[in-house]
C-alpha cells in the first residue's frame, strides 16, 4: 500500500466545524464548491469531543460531520485526533504530561505534548485510534488516516528514563559495550548499573541548552531514543487502525527539516508521507525546495502530500508576512513539481478564538467568498481541476543524490568545537542552491539509499560516518561518478567518536587528502579562496570553518589567499576509478560553492535547460506512463522569457510550445510542459 486513492490531485485541507454552529457548515460547502475544494483533513484536534471522560465515548458531532463531507462527496483524510489531550485526562493522569529539559513537570496546556513513555497516553490515545477507524474505516470518502499531528520535542520524565535504560540495553546489551561507545573513561563517568543512568538534560549533562553537552555519545542517543519513543506512539496507533481498516493509507504529518525527528527512521512506517510547509519568509523558494525534494526522499522518491501551507499568512512568528498576489499559486505549484500529489491547506476556515484566530485561511471571519486570497485559492481549484490525473504517481528522474542525515546533523551541532557557527542546515542549503540555480534535479536520501542510480552524490557535512556509506561512495566514484564532500565530513563513527585515522576517517582514500589542522574564526574574518579551472580563475571568500589540507594524490583546486596557510588547498578533485572525488575543506560562499558545483556538474552533462536565468526554477516529473512533465517557476515579480528547448503543450493553458520559439513567464508565473514524445 502507498499513496490514498483519488481520481485527481486532491485539493483542500483542514477544516473544524466543531468550531462554530450547524448552520455555518452550509455556506462552508457553497463556498468549498465555488473552489473545488474536494478533500478535508477532519478531527486533528478533537479527542476532548470525542471522548469526553474517560469511560464515555461520544462520536455524534464527529458522525454529523463525516457524513455532511460524504453527503458533498469530498475526500476525507480522517485524524485520530491524538495532537492535543483532553484536560481531564491530564488531571487524573498527570504522567502524560512532559517533563521539560530543566526538569519541570508540566501540567495541562498547549498540545503536542505528552510524555511518549506514559503507558496511560499510550493506551488511551491507541484505543481513541482503534475507536475512529472501526466507525469510520467502512466510509466511502475516508481516503487516508492522519495519525496525531506533527509529532516533536521531548520529554524527560521518569518513564522515558526507563524507556531509555531500556532502549539502551536493547542496542548495547552490555554496560561494557556501553561505556565504550559514550567513552565513559573521560571524567570518571564509567556506568557501573543501567539504573545509574539518566537522560541528559539541565540537571545531568548539559550546560547553556541542549545542545551543550559534556558526554555527545548519551545526548545523541537520547535524539535517537526520543525520536523512537514517538516513533512507537504512532506505531501503536497504526496497528489498531489496521485491526479494521486494512486498506486505506497512513500517515502522519511531518515538518520538512526538523531537527528533533529523524524521518528517515519513521519513513518506513508511514504508507505514504505528508508534509507542513511553513517558510521564514517569501524568500525561501530554494529552501523549500530543498525541503520537498528530502520528503520525497523519505519512501524512496514516491510522491508525498502537501498536508498543510497557509493560503496567505501564519500566526505563530512575531511579524507575519502575507503572501504577495500569485505566491500562493507558484508554491502550490512548485511542491507538485517537486513530488506533492495533493495541495492542502491550514484552514479551510479561520477559528474565531485562541492563538490561531489571525491564521490565514481559505475562507476568513466574515465567511465571504469576495476576496482576494479565496479567488486565488479558486483559481487554483479550477486549474488542478483540470490538470486531473496528469502528475498522479509522477517520479523524478534524478541523477544527483545530496545525503542528509539527522545523525550528522545532531552530532555537529552538540559538538564542543571546532566552531557552533557552522549549522548543519545551512551547509545542506548551500549545495542544494547550486543544484537549484542549474536547474538539475535532484534526490534528497539516506546515507543507506541505494546509490547505485547516481552520477553525481554530495555529501554536505557528513559529520558522523555510519554502516557501508564511505565504501558505497568509493563505488559510485570508481564506477565514473563524481562525490562531492566538505569540511567537517567523516570526522566521527556511528557512536560520535573521532576514528583513529587522518581525517576525513574512510573517506580520506575516496578523496585523496589528509587534514591534520583547522582554524575557526568569527564570521567577519574572510579567507579568499581561488578556484581554477584550467586557464580561468576566480575569487571567492571562506568563512568560519578552514581546513589545512594535505594532499594524498589529490588535484589542487582552489587555495587559500592569506594567513600562514596561504597557498594550501581549499578545494581539491581526486581522480579515483573511472570518477573523482572532490572535497572542499571550507565554508565557501554561495559563489564558490555554486562555482564548484558547476564544475562537477558539467563534467556529467547534468545541466537544466535555464541554468543561468535567475529565480527560474524548472523541474521533472515523469509519469508511470513515460511521459515527461516539466515545470517551469518564475520566483520573479518580473516577467521571463526564455526560448522553448523542446516542444510540448502547456497542461495549464493548452497551449503549443515548439522548439526555438519563445516562452514567456508572466511575475510568478507557472508553466507544466507536456514534453513531446
Ligand atoms: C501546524 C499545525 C496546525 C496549525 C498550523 C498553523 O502545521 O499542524 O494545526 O497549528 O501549524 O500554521
Ligand atoms: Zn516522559
Amino acid at each position: 500500500m502507498s499513496m490514498p486513492v483519488t481520481a485527481k490531485l486532491p485539493f483542500g485541507g483542514d477544516y473544524n466545524p466543531e468550531q462554530w454552529p450547524e448552520e455555518v457548515w452550509e455556506s462552508d460547502y457553497r463556498l468549498f464548491d465555488a473552489a473545488r475544494i474536494d478533500t478535508v483533513t477532519l478531527g486533528v484536534f478533537d479527542w476532548a469531543l470525542t471522548q469526553p471522560a474517560s469511560d464515555m465515548y461520544d462520536f455524534s458531532l464527529l458522525d454529523r460531520i463525516v457524513d455532511r463531507a460524504t453527503a458533498a462527496g469530498r475526500n476525507i483524510c480522517l485524524a485520530t485526533g491524538t495532537g492535543a489531550y483532553p484536560a481531564w485526562l491530564a488531571r487524573a493522569f498527570p504522567e502524560v504530561n512532559r517533563t521539560d529539559f530543566e526538569g519541570r513537570r508540566h501540567r495541562f496546556g498547549q498540545r503536542h505534548n505528552a510524555c511518549p513513555s506514559s503507558p496511560v497516553f499510550r493506551r488511551l490515545s491507541t484505543e481513541l485510534a482503534r475507536r475512529v477507524a472501526r466507525r469510520y474505516a467502512r466510509s466511502p470518502s475516508v481516503v487516508a488516516w492522519h495519525v496525531g499531528n506533527e509529532y516533536g520535542g521531548a520529554c524527560y520524565c521518569s518513564r522515558c528514563a526507563e524507556g531509555f535504560r531500556e532502549w539502551l540495553r536493547a542496542k548495547y546489551t552490555t554496560l561494557d559495550a556501553l561505556n565504550a561507545a559514550w567513552y565513559t573513561t573521560f571524567w570518571s563517568h564509567t556506568f557501573t548499573g543501567f539504573d545509574e543512568i539518566d537522560p541528559p538534560s539541565a540537571l545531568t549533562e548539559h550546560w547553556r541548552g541542549p545542545d551543550h553537552t559534556a558526554f555527545q555519545g548519551i545526548t545523541l542517543d537520547y535524539l535517537r531514543f526520543m525520536s523512537d519513543a514517538m516513533l512507537t506512539n504512532f506505531r501503536d496507533e497504526k496497528a489498531a487502525i489496521r485491526e479494521s481498516s486494512p486498506d486505506i493509507p497512513v500517515t502522519t504529518n511531518f515538518m520538512g527539516m526538523y531537527r528533533p525527528i529523524d524521518y528517515h527512521r519513521w519513513a518506513p512506517h508511514l504508507d505514504f508521507v505528508s508534509w507542513d510547509n511553513y517558510p521564514p519568509d517569501d524568500t525561501s523558494q530554494a529552501r523549500m525546495a530543498l525541503t520537498h525534494d528530502l520528503m520525497r526522499g523519505l519512501k524512496d522518491g514516491q510522491p508525498f502530500w502537501l498536508m498543510e501551507q497557509t493560503p496567505s499568512h501564519t500566526a505563530c512568528r512575531d511579524v507575519n508576512p502575507l503572501k504577495r498576489p500569485g505566491v500562493m499559486r507558484l508554491w502550490s505549484w512548485q511542491a507538485v513539481a517537486h513530488g506533492a500529489d495533493a495541495v492542502l491547506f491550514f484552514q479551510l476556515r479561520a477559528s474565531r478564538g485562541a492563538c490561531e484566530k489571525y491564521h490565514g485561511a481559505v475562507i476568513g471571519h466574515a465567511g465571504r467568498s469576495d476576496t482576494r486570497v479565496f479567488g486565488e485559492v479558486a483559481e487554483l481549484g479550477a486549474e488542478l481541476d483540470r490538470l486531473g490525473d496528469a502528475v498522479l504517481g509522477a517520479r523524478t528522474p534524478a541523477r544527483v543524490a545530496l545525503l542528509f542525515d539527522w545523525d550528522s546533523w545532531w552530532a555537529l551541532e552538540i559538538s564542543d568545537g571546532p566552531s557552533r557557527l557552522v549549522r548543519y542546515q545551512q551547509v545542506v542549503l548551500a549545495y542544494h542552491r547550486a543544484l537549484w540555480d542549474a536547474g538539475v534535479d535532484v534526490n534528497v536520501v539516506a546515507v543507506t539509499a541505494d546509490l547505485s542510480g547516481y552520477s553525481v552524490v554530495i555529501a554536505p557535512a557528513l559529520h558522523l560516518l555510519k554502516g557501508d556509506i564511505a565504501a558505497r561512495l568509493e563505488e559510485v566514484a570508481a564506477r565514473g561518478g563524481s562525490v562531492v564532500a566538505t569540511f567537517l565530513s567523516g570526522r566521527v563513527d556511528a557512536d560520535d567518536n573521532a576514528f583513529g585515522m587522518d581525517v576525513p576517517g574512510p573517506l580520506g582514500p575516496l578523496m585523496g587528502v589528509r587534514v591534520d589542522e583547522w582554524d575557526a574564526r568569527e564570521p567577519e574574518f574572510v579567507n579568499p579562496v581561488l578556484l581554477r579551472a584550467g586557464a580561468a580563475e576566480t575569487e571567492v571568500a571562506a568563512r568560519l570553518l578552514f581546513e589545512l589540507v594535505i594532499p594524498q594524490g589529490a588535484e589542487v583546486v582552489g587555495t587559500y589567499q592569506t594567513d600562514f596557510y596561504a597557498g594550501t588547498p581549499a578545494v581539491t578533485r581526486n581522480p579515483f576509478g573511472a570518477g573523482a572525488g572532490w572535497y572542499v575543506a571550507a565554508g565557501l560562499d554561495q559563489a564558490g560553492v555554486s562555482w564548484v558545483m558547476r564544475q562537477v556538474l558539467d563534467s556529467h552533462d547534468l545541466v537544466g535547460p535555464y541554468p543561468d536565468v535567475p529565480d527560474l526554477e524548472t523541474a521533472v516529473r515523469v509519469t508511470p506512463a513515460g511521459t515527461r512533465l516539466l515545470f517551469l517557476l518564475n520566483h520573479r515579480a518580473e516577467p521571463v522569457e526564455v526560448t522553448a528547448r523542446g516542444g510540448g503543450v502547456d497542461l495549464l493553458t493548452g497551449n503549443r510550445v515548439d522548439p526555438g520559439r519563445p516562452i514567456r513567464l508572466d511575475p510568478r508565473g507557472v508553466m507544466v510542459l507536456r514534453e513531446d514524445a
